[in-house]
């Protein structure tokens, strides 16, 4: 946890005058059933082609290093890295390679920083993940579409080798799964792929095969060592002849030898649709619309003992949309959609990331051109974090560092405010209360603000003050500016600046912000 004593500043909230006050009921104890909480809910997935930006060549890259560590100090992990993705499966490997070579595409004003065409690596590619934070877990994507065993086997063997190095071994740094290829159910229409007549039976007996060669390297085992994770499908679909959790099953997949050691369930899902804004994405019933999809796949997999992830989300696919994945207000949608994900079953979320796309979190690196168009910059961008970071943020302290806090959604009768209670050992400790109604700047419609009455239920209520801590967001549409407790995480070094503010309130009512978050202690 971060050290709070340092230079703290109570802030006290004034009452005033409200016409309306949401009551919620906060249980004092956690209810049965409460969802225990991975420290590592919030993870990263980083297409592969730009990997070595991500993680330094000749030396780790520090502001990433330092972004990374703001959430192990709150959580006591950082968090976990799936890398891979569409350029996982246009990787070959070859030794005298020292990192990687990309076949680089054309940027456009829609997609400013395009994927590779075709990226070559060498043994330097997988050992710089050396340069991330001791703790860190790692699950790497080997190539699956392109039909050559041989590539994903040298792959494999090379992730073996640098895993298994006493540098990688005394860096923290672990291998926890393999990914054999990334969205098959989208492999269209060539390689020999056709969409009419590609089925998940032909997909588990093509995983099979590649998989069995992988296992061969000793890069995944039996026992204890790195299993894998799959089939990280694109689509969400729940029938058994379809590309789903139940198509897999039924194809036999858990029965063949490599299948025995597939342990984690990859689902991809992004949220939004073509065209859609910031204020479509941001609903909560959207949100929850879109998560409770997943439900009957999530009952499959849970039936059959293995982990449920979202192996690649974000919030709209294909690098994310202008003035809704790169602003302010998607901050909202980032915690509500991770905490809800959680609610639901999912264990762990990795947000999807490249260098330059929208909807990052994270931009490891120096921009030159513009994310939002691809025009060149007038002064170089230096690397910075995004406002879905902030979310990851307050995700990671409501969370905490136990390893074993558990939460439940407050049931909230407004369908613009969303909460959540978090308890360790089964004592409440934190909240958290999330506006979805969109204040944007320079609009006629002034900020509003809820008045919240905490009914405590189930034990002695707690009196007086407590403590919040506020996300502050300028406005839905502001692309900087955050504040978590009133400190930035803005700068080009991706440390925190400024002081730890908190705000002190009556127990008995909250003021929240439209478009705020309020994380309560207890
Ligand atoms: C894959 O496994 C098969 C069956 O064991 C073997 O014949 C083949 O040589 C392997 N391919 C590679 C590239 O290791
Ligand atoms: C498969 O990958 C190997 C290893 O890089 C390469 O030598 C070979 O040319 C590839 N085969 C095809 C058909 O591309
Ligand atoms: C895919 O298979 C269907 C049915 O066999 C065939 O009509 C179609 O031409 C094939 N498409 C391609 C791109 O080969
Ligand atoms: C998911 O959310 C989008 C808005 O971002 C909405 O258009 C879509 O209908 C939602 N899907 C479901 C299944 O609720
Ligand atoms: C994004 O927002 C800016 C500022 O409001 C506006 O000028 C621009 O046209 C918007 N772009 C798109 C693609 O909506």
């Amino acid at each position: 946890m971060v050290n709070l004593n340092l230079a703290l500043v109570i802030l006290f909230q004034f009452a005033s005058a409200y016409a309306q006050t949401l009551s919620v009921s906060v249980p004092l104890l956690a209810p049965s059933g409460a969802t225990t909480l991975s420290p590592t809910l919030f993870s990263l997935s980083i297409e592969q082609d730009t990997w070595t930006d991500w993680a330094g060549t000749d030396a780790p890259n520090a502001f990433l290093v330092n972004v990374l560590d703001n959430l192990k100090q709150r959580t006591g992990e950082p968090p976990w890295f799936r890398i891979g993705a569409d350029s996982e499966d246009r990787t070959n490997f070859n030794a005298d390679v020292q990192f990687s070579q990309t076949v680089s595409s054309t940027p456009s004003v829609a997609t400013p920083y395009p994927e590779a065409g075709a990226v070559v690596v060498g043994n330097g590619f997988y050992q710089i993940a050396e340069h991330l934070p001791a703790g860190t877990r790692v699950v790497w994507g080997v190539n699956l579409r392109s039909k050559n065993t041989t590539a994903a086997v040298l792959e494999a063997q090379s992730i073996n080798k640098a895993f298994s190095s006493p540098v990688m071994q005394a860096a923290g740094v672990t291998l926890e799964f393999i990914e054999v290829g990334n969205e098959p159910d989208d492999y269209g229409d060539d390689v020999g792929y056709n969409t009419t007549t590609w089925t998940v039976e032909k997909y588990v007996a093509q995983w099979t095969e590649f998989a069995a060669n992988v296992s061969l390297t000793g890069a995944v085992k039996p026992g204890l060592g790195p299993k894998f994770f799959g089939p990280s499908f694109a689509g969400v679909s729940h029938a058994a002849d379809s590309f789903s959790a139940l198509g897999i099953f039924t194809s036999g997949i858990l029965e063949t030898p490599p299948g025995s050691l597939l342990t984690t369930f990859s689902q991809h899902h992004y949220q939004c649709g073509a065209g859609e804004i910031l204020v479509d994405i941001v609903q909560k019933d959207l949100i929850r619309g879109n998560l409770t999809e997943l439900l009957p796949d999530i009952a499959v997999v849970h039936s059959h003992g293995l982990d449920y992830v979202l192996g690649e989300t974000n919030s709209c696919f294909g690098h994310g949309a202008v003035n809704t994945s790169n602003v302010g207000g998607i901050a909202i949608w980032t915690l509500d959609y991770l905490l809800f994900a959680a609610q639901v079953g999912v264990s762990r979320a990795f947000f999807h990331q490249g260098v330059g796309y929208k909807y990052n979190a994270i931009q490891p690196v120096t921009l030159t051109r513009s994310t939002i168009d691809g025009s060149p910059l007038s002064a170089p961008l230096p690397p910075h974090v995004q406002p879905a970071y902030y979310a990851a943020l307050v995700a990671a302290e409501a969370i905490g560092a136990s390893g074993a806090s558990t939460s439940v959604e407050l049931d909230i009768a407004d369908d613009e405010v969303s909460g959540y209670a978090f308890y360790e050992q089964g004592a409440l400790k934190r909240a958290v209360l999330i506006s979805h109604k969109m204040f944007f700047a320079g609009g006629a419609v002034p900020r509003g603000v809820k008045r919240i009455a905490l009914d405590f239920i189930g034990g002695q209520a707690p009196k007086g003050n407590i403590n919040l801590k506020k996300l502050f967001i300028p406005s839905a549409d502001a692309t900087t500016g955050l504040l978590w407790g009133g400190q930035s995480f803005d700068g080009p070094d991706g440390k925190p600046s400024g002081t730890i503010v908190l705000q002190e309130s009556s127990v008995d009512a909250v003021d929240l912000s439209d478009t705020e978050i309020l994380l309560l202690l207890f």
